[in-house]
């Protein structure tokens, strides 16, 4: 969502890695964004200058000196141009350069001027990385406001050894492209959210779920973590995944299984916690006990009964530890009477604000990607939202919140 429309300059090296960056350049642009591409000289050794004109769309800036006429400028009109760059793959040799300020191709000098967020992925040799001018220069470009620095990657390196020194992966590439361009409005506040399904043991094989899949809640971390807040997901059994965002921002996961398991790690990180948004389809009963060896159907059996017993309300719980700085918000997912639901919740559990979503809403609840909400606040007043994208839900959530 934040990268459509926005114009991203591309800057390549001559590291194997760059055969990566033409599915790189797909990917910003199917996700919206247009693409242009810088290159030093020994970047084309590794891909064409073809390919890249072909998936961006744009011709190539890889001389200084060719084609005067049309280029001449173009190492300050592309920086003019661009919302942000990405250097990837980065060389030792391209790193030294850059945090020197050495401007003697096409990407450097292009580099030289740009003042807009730079996302840059270091690719190279265990031994080249931890290089001491390798380092210094890592160390020094990191310092620069306008720059993301990624970690290099572990693995099997292309020279044949493994250690450090992978360029990290597209997806990764283009989460930091989303975390460059988001203004920091939330930096260094410690925000806690809990996703997912819950699992409540019946016996060793069986339990009781819901259809949640966590995916509204990841989107809630994402935009926090876009944002430069340090998460703690608390989450249940889900599919989804932070992974790329991992790489480079603090996110802290825990994962638990059941409610009684989510209840104590949210407790836990509690106390830390400057704003609590409770996005979890938490279990309201669990069965009253957990056979240990799996449940056999007896012959002629014809009906089983479980014992359930309501499970501890964390929001409810977290509602009365709640200190005047914190923040606390939670979900209703209602079929009816939802308005009346929700305000009884927001007010029962102590909640700043309460997030209704409405089976009745078509493209509204669990498993969808789109989601529509009404925010309600313990002031009394209320604001509906559109259908939108969960990502774009959670950021309008959160823009709510800061
Ligand atoms: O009462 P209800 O379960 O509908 O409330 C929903 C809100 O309460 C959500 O924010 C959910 O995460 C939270 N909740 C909780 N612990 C429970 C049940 C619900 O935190 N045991």
């Amino acid at each position: 969502m934040i990268l459509k429309g926005k114009h991203i300059l591309v800057g390549i090296s001559g590291g194997i890695a760059a055969y990566k960056i033409p599915e790189l350049i797909r990917l910003l642009k199917k996700a919206g964004a247009d693409v242009q591409v810088t290159t030093t000289k020994h970047a084309l050794e590794f891909v064409t200058s073809l390919t890249l004109q072909t998936v961006s769309g744009h011709k190539v800036y890889s001389d200084v000196f060719a084609a005067i006429n049309e280029h001449s400028t173009e190492h300050i009109s592309l920086p003019d141009w661009a919302d942000m760059m990405i250097i990837a793959p980065a060389t030792a040799n391209l790193l030294c350069k850059m945090a020197h300020g050495i401007a003697d191709d096409a990407l450097t000098t292009t580099f030289a001027a740009m003042r807009k967020p730079v996302v840059i992925a270091p690719a190279m040799n265990t031994n080249m990385y931890n290089s001491p001018a390798t380092q210094h220069a890592i160390s020094m470009l990191s310092k620069w406001e306008n720059i993301t620095m990624l970690d290099a990657a572990s693995g099997e390196l292309a020279c044949g050894t493994s250690g450090k020194g992978r360029m990290q992966e597209v997806d990764v590439l283009i989460a930091a492209a989303e975390y460059a361009l988001t203004p920091k409005t939330l930096l260094g506040k410690q925000v806690l959210i809990t996703a997912g399904p819950t699992q409540e043991a019946i016996d060793p094989v069986r339990y009781i779920t819901n259809a949640s899949t966590g995916k509204m809640g990841y989107a809630l971390a994402r935009a926090c973590l876009n944002r430069g807040a340090i998460v703690t997901v608390v989450s249940g059994p889900c599919q989804v995944s932070l992974k790329p965002w991992q790489e480079f921002c603090p996110l802290q996961m825990v994962n638990v299984v059941s409610s009684a398991e989510m209840c104590q790690a949210t407790i836990q990180a509690f106390d830390k916690t400057d704003i609590a948004i409770l996005c979890a389809a938490v279990a309201d009963f669990t069965p009253k006990d957990t056979a240990d060896k799996k449940i056999k159907k007896q012959p002629g059996q014809a009906e089983m009964t479980i014992q359930l017993q309501t499970t501890t309300d964390i929001a409810a719980t977290l509602g009365k530890m709640k200190q005047p700085h914190q923040t606390l918000v939670g979900f209703a997912l209602e079929t009816h009477d939802e308005q009346a639901n929700a305000e009884r919740k927001l007010q029962a559990k102590n909640l700043d604000m309460i997030v209704l979503n409405s089976l009745q809403d078509k493209g509204a609840g669990f498993g969808v990607d789109t989601n529509k909400v009404t925010l309600l606040y313990a002031n009394g007043t209320k604001k509906d939202l559109p259908l939108l994208m969960k990502q774009e839900v959670a950021d309008a959530i959160i823009e709510q919140i800061i």
